[in-house]
């Protein structure tokens, strides 16, 4: 039995939580399983799993959600934003999940551009956010999923991520911190994502990123490049090889110095 229960959680929530929880013990994915019923679903709706048996990623990847190891969430909301707004849902997400790390665990992540939660060159979280349109182009609805690696699987890391994934705990000794954890992560992610376009988690955001002033590997494409500035739309100011400024939209970053596409 997971220790992972909507009463466990909603004993760390303020009396005033603008969502409302659903626990399961297991689910092929949040974000799915969110997607197909969000018709019924008012805004503030959250999905928890203890597991899920086909979690997903960015670009198509998986995202490996053993039982009892992490926290598995996805938030629904129907904001007034644009598009444009939209797309800072993820780093603000991303801040939201860091400083909710801090606060419970005393433990330091950074930000990999735009959505890795990052421990020591490995990652122990991400963020994938789905989103409809309405026919203005604007933010119809949006789910937020966050992904946090906690505690290692009993087995551990798939061989396919063994270097590349990691947890936060190295065991999992002592009371299970996945519901105060959680709880402070919904906080966290009501203050920074209700009012989105204030862009209050900016600051944050650059000051955790790990990409900035450093060279990086753009992917796709495997272009070597220096990231001079995050702009107020969380895109990335970078400056090529042949010394132009350019502004990168989407993809994503290596840090690795030895990367070769
Ligand atoms: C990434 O790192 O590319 C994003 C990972 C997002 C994983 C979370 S876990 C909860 C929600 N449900 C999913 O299937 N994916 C997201």
């Amino acid at each position: 039995m997971s220790h992972l229960t909507a009463a466990a959680i909603s004993r760390y929530l303020p009396a005033d939580s603008p969502w409302s929880l659903d626990v399961r013990e297991c689910v092929e994915s949040t974000n799915t399983l969110m997607k197909a019923t969000s018709q019924e679903l008012p805004t503030g709706a959250v999905l928890i799993a203890d597991r899920q048996t086909a979690g997903r990623g960015r670009m198509t990847r998986a995202f490996f959600s053993p039982p009892r190891c992490g926290l598995y969430i996805s938030m629904l909301l129907r904001p007034q934003v644009s598009a444009a707004e939209g797309l800072l849902f993820t780093p603000a997400a991303a801040v939201a999940a860091a400083e909710a790390i801090e606060e419970v665990c005393g433990i330091s992540v950074g930000i990999k551009w735009v959505n890795d939660l990052m421990l020591n060159g490995r990652k122990v979280g991400g963020i994938l956010t789905e989103s409809t349109l309405t026919e203005e182009g604007k933010i119809a609805s949006v789910i937020v999923g966050i992904g946090i690696n906690v505690y290692p699987p009993r087995e551990g890391y798939p061989s396919e991520l063994e270097g590349i994934a990691a947890s936060l705990f190295a065991d999992t000794s002592g009371e299970d911190i996945r519901p105060h954890l959680c709880a402070a992560l919904l906080t966290r992610c009501a203050d920074l994502m209700l009012p989105l376009p204030e862009g209050r988690f900016l600051g944050e955001y650059r000051r955790r990123s790990l990409v900035l002033g450093r060279c990086v590997t753009l992917l796709p494409g495997g272009e070597q490049v220096v990231v001079e500035e995050i702009d107020d739309a969380c895109r990335l100011i970078v400056r090529d090889g042949a010394g132009t400024l350019r502004t990168v939209f989407s993809g994503e970053c290596s840090l690795r110095a030895d990367f070769r596409p």
